[in-house]
């Protein structure tokens, strides 16, 4: 009798709550065709790849950060590319120099892993004085090895948050206080659905997440803030656009899913390429100016819209987002195997040695 009472209060809660949330939802939908629709996806160019302007994009040797850096050259910019090896940067920024000959690229090597006293930021950061940063991309970030918390070392632990959280967030103070942002500039930065999801095995990676997101909507807000304690001198003359950008599924090592393994969608649904991401992120930038967070794309965004619109309580969510996940567990804990087997993912496709190179359909 009990747990007939209770079971019936659950399901009364969770109908009243889905249903109160997805009308709640419908007021979102301006929001929706505002951001995905309606919106000049060249604010970027037309607001900030002002003369001589300067693109930095951190985490930019593989995935989401060096599609970002390919269509930025695509649209003309000179980019400053940051990563942790000469020799993913050096044929990088040679092969982009080639192709787009008028334009400039940059290197900066830094290993994010590292503590910001040890990287001595302000001092490296120097070499690029002269540049007129328009843009920062915040993008660096990576998962610690997927193993219950207790078989993490320290070092592991301590090192994935210097990556998500530290870097960026001292990377973004030494680039206000040396003046090398530009007066009107943007800062875009990478959070994660995994901040929203609770997915098991990335309790360090899905907090540094919302932590980006937060320091995100605080440096927002003290950025527009008229107190004196927060306007320095050179803050006041500064018009900065900040956004943090909610990634779902992206087709990169860190989600190794490619088309031949993600069968139940093919790959089309929720998980997307680097380039069709990259591409999506750049033409969110202007809505800074309305909205703190914003999916890039509407299918990431639908994903969380079904999570979100259940309860938490009586365990509904949880359940909601194991289903969410079922499809894609399984194939991406194969993806990481391969990877540790000397797989690569390239233009979001699994590529094996015992392929000769070829993408594997
Ligand atoms: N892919 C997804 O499904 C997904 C979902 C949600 C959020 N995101 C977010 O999107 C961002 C990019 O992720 P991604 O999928 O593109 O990851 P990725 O393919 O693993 O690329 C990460 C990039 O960061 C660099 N990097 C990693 N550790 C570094 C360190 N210690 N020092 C300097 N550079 C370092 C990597 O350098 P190497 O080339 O040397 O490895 C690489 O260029 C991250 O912030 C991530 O949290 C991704």
């Amino acid at each position: 009798m009990a747990n007939t009472i209770l079971y019936s209060a659950a399901a009364l809660h969770t109908v009243l709550y889905v249903a109160l949330q997805t009308s709640i939802s419908l007021l979102s939908l301006p929001r929706l065709v505002h951001q995905h629709l309606i919106h000049n996806g060249a604010a970027a160019e037309k607001n900030y790849r002002v003369k001589d302007a300067y693109a930095l994009v951190t985490g930019a040797t593989d995935g989401i950060g060096k599609a970002l850096v390919e269509e930025l050259a695509a649209r003309g910019w000179n980019v400053i590319i940051h990563g942790r090896s000469t020799q993913k940067l050096e044929p990088l920024i040679h092969r982009l120099s080639d192709q787009y000959p008028n334009q400039h690229f940059l290197p900066f090597l830094a290993d994010a892993s590292k503590s910001p006293e040890e990287l001595k930021l302000p001092e490296l950061l120097r070499q690029f004085k002269g540049c007129n940063i328009t843009l920062l991309i915040n993008n660096v970030g990576g998962l610690p090895p997927v193993k219950a918390l207790s078989e993490l070392t320290d070092e592991e632990i301590i090192q994935n948050v210097h990556v998500n959280v530290s870097f960026g967030v001292c990377l973004t103070r030494v680039i206000l206080k040396e003046g090398l942002l530009a007066r009107k500039s943007c800062i875009l930065s990478l959070g994660s659905i995994g901040s929203i999801m609770t997915l098991p095995g990335t309790p360090t990676y899905s907090a540094s997440k919302a932590f980006t997101t937060k320091f995100n909507a605080c440096l927002r807000e003290q950025l527009a803030s008229q107190e004196p304690i927060f306007r320095t001198d050179d803050i006041a003359t500064k018009s900065v656009e900040i956004i943090s950008i909610i990634p779902g599924g992206v087709r990169t090592a860190m989600t190794p899913i490619d088309h031949a393994s993600y069968s139940p969608f093919d790959g089309r649904t929720f998980l997307v390429t680097p380039a069709a991401f990259a591409r999506a992120t750049l033409g969110k930038i202007g809505l800074g100016q309305y909205y703190r967070e914003i999916y890039s794309c509407w299918r990431h965004e639908f994903q969380m819209g079904v999570l979100t619109a259940f309860p938490e309580e009586w365990g509904v969510r949880a359940w909601i987002n194991r289903l969410l996940m079922k499809a894609v567990d399984g194939p991406r804990a194969e993806g990481w195997k391969r990877l540790g087997a000397g797989w690569k993912m390239v233009d979001g496709k699994l590529v094996g040695p015992d392929t000769g190179g070829r993408k594997l359909d």
